[in-house]
């Protein structure tokens, strides 16, 4: 969602904002601005990309200053305009604030600041803070800082410097990621790791009620009521390389790319073949936990939700556990019942997501053992758990999630086989399904291999505004995705659902050569999809059938096949899914659309 970049040192701040910025675009957004402090204080802001911004600002060439902040703004409160993009400022154009998250109380804090003769000018919360912040300031911008924050509530990260101190800048954090970069003479804050890595990586993350104040000399950090706290200084483990295209047209596209080689990472150091076990050392705090475990919640939001689901079947199948998964957005609001013995999984690529993260603590106050599975390190959730499982995957920056998805359901399975071999699965049974996890980022290659064929069928079919994408078992989750992708990024209407639910009505829609994706991989329901199939082309609709290698009958009954390699069932959806991110990949890519930053979507969605 939105994004923040704020520099502090001894070079021009424009040129690092600006690039900054860049490197926060995948986030998704939909206006961006600056503003330098330089004697007094200079906005400029536009709507639309920072391209946009960029070409604006050569217009303003008396922009200079080492002290500036910036953001890229995702519209929640008021429309997008160039007023309502951040920075803001007060009345008296002397506090300029960025901010992520959403001030709850706005609307009371706004009547009380106007009785007292402020005046707004946009329909923002974020007006609203640096206006009380303004209004509380006494000479000392961390102190007013902290007393603003002592009476707002909701979420936020937010930068704030003034005209009045102008080599100061004030940070703060509640619900909402920001970091502090620390580099030779200066320092870079920013909402993402990806923006500080250009210039240090040493860097800390704020927590929950914490302000830091930066000048030339160094910083300070302390909660809102103002006893000093220190912070734990990090090596930032992200590469820059990491964070660039390296010959790729798109993040996303090389992010598929790469699955083989992040999947192994994910599985590196983990599978112990010789004595048939999983080893996760993140796991070691529960490890009791784990073998008196009754009962299992998933919870997650998007495509994490779709790993999750899977991750229900594993925990059931392979450890033995009831599981059950549920959006994170329901279960915070429904009086969850937990019971004793009760794990929570968070299921999260950036460990940010705001739903998931109100969803770990319901469950915790309820008295669960909370369990991670995160890509992002040193992320939110990461800090809220009991125990947690990296993912390994590296930043991803297609906005359409894809490594991420993998290494999630790669986490999940070693969880569900080291639970499994913890209570009951013998070393043998163990190994056999270690042997075939190895060899997934291999099958994955193949897959890729095929990528011409999935464009080649994909491109026949993408002026159908309507898909439908089914599977049973594993399989279910993995429809769900592959429409969630394929309308995440084409602007495709798809559904995703059990195979069998189709006949309950869906079917009603199938017309002439309507697409109907069908994960039909062998396994135990096969038989049943291969019924699905027959009915979906009766009525006439087009099938794209997801197939086993070697399997000579489903070329009989399906219009076009796409092949994964053979493996044991429960891996299936770490195969099953890959050619279906190429497909909605190429899909966006044939109608046009910018793969990277889809239309109205957030990589990381921070607010409820
Ligand atoms: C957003 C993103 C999705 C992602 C979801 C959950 O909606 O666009 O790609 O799956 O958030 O994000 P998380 O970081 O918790 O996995």
């Amino acid at each position: 969602m939105c994004g923040i970049v704020a520099y502090l040192g001894e070079q021009p701040a424009l040129p690092i904002l600006i690039e900054g910025l860049k490197r926060l675009e995948y986030r998704g957004y939909d206006s961006a601005g600056v503003a330098l402090l330089n004697g007094g204080l200079k906005v400029v802001k536009s709507v639309g990309r920072v391209s946009v911004l960029e070409e604006k600002l050569k217009q303003t060439p008396d922009l200079c200053g080492t002290v500036g902040i910036a953001h890229t703004r995702w519209a929640t409160h008021g429309s997008v305009t160039e007023l309502n993009a951040h920075p803001h400022s007060d009345d008296q154009h002397r506090f300029v604030l960025v901010h992520n998250g959403i001030i709850e109380n706005y609307s009371t804090l706004k009547k009380v600041l106007e009785e007292r003769g402020r005046v707004f000018e946009t329909e923002t919360d974020t007006e609203v803070l640096v206006t009380l912040i303004a209004e509380l300031y006494e000479g000392d911008l961390e102190k007013a800082v902290q007393a603003a924050a002592r009476e707002v509530t909701g979420a936020y990260a937010i930068v704030c410097c003034c005209a009045d101190e102008p080599g100061v800048l004030v940070a703060a954090r509640k619900g909402s990621p920001l970091m502090v970069g620390i580099g030779a003479d200066e320092f870079v804050v920013a909402s993402d790791p990806s923006a500080i890595v250009a210039h240090t990586s040493r860097a800390f993350a704020l927590d929950d009620y914490n302000v830091c104040r930066i000048d030339k000399t160094g910083f300070r950090t302390s909660t809102i009521d103002n006893h000093e706290v220190s912070p734990k200084v990090m090596e930032l483990e992200l590469e820059l390389e990491e964070t660039e295209l390296g010959g790729f047209d798109h993040y996303m596209q090389k992010e598929i790319f790469e699955q083989p080689r992040v999947i192994r990472n994910t599985l590196r150091g983990r599978l112990d073949h010789k004595e048939g076990r999983i080893v996760l050392g993140g796991l070691t705090e529960i490890s009791k936990e784990l073998v008196k475990a009754r009962r299992f919640i998933l919870t997650a939001q998007g495509t994490a939700l779709h790993s999750a689901m899977i991750g229900e079947y594993l925990l059931e199948d392979l450890a033995k556990v009831p599981a059950e998964c549920e959006y994170a957005s329901e279960f915070r609001y429904r009086n969850p019942i937990i019971e004793e013995n009760t794990i929570v999984i968070a299921v999260s690529q950036s460990g940010e997501t705001a739903d998931t993260l109100s969803a770990l603590h319901e469950a915790r106050d309820r008295g669960a053992t909370s369990l991670g599975v995160v890509n992002v390190v040193g992320s939110s959730i990461t800090r809220d758990t009991d125990a947690g499982v990296y993912l390994r995957v590296g930043p991803e920056i297609g906005v359409a999630s894809t490594k991420a998805f993998l290494g999630q359901v790669a986490v999940l399975t070693m969880i569900a086989i080291h639970t499994g071999r913890r209570r009951f699965m013998s070393p043998d049974e163990c190994a056999t399904l270690l042997r075939e996890l190895d060899q997934i980022p291999d099958k994955i290659e193949r897959i890729l291999q095929t990528a011409e064929a999935v464009k080649r069928v994909t491109e026949q079919h993408i002026h159908k505004e309507n898909w439908l994408f089914l599977g049973r078992g594993y399989n279910y989750p993995v429809a769900m995705e592959g429409a969630l992708k394929l309308k995440e990024i084409s602007y495709i209407h798809a559904e995703g659902m059990p195979a069998a639910e189709m006949k309950h009505g869906p079917i009603a829609l199938i017309n002439d050569g309507m697409p109907v994706v069908f994960l039909a991989n062998r396994g135990r329901q096969y038989d049943k999809v291969l019924s699905n199939i027959a009915e979906t082309r009766s009525r006439g609709g087009h099938v794209i059938a997801v197939a086993t290698e070697g399997d000579t009958h489903i070329e009989s009954v399906a219009d076009e096949v796409l092949w994964v390699p053979d493996c044991p069932e429960p891996l299936s959806p770490l195969l099953t899914v890959v050619p279906l991110q190429l497909m909605a990949y190429y899909a966006a890519v044939a109608r046009g659309h910018d793969v990277d930053k889809p239309r109205n979507l957030a990589k990381s969605v921070t607010v409820e």
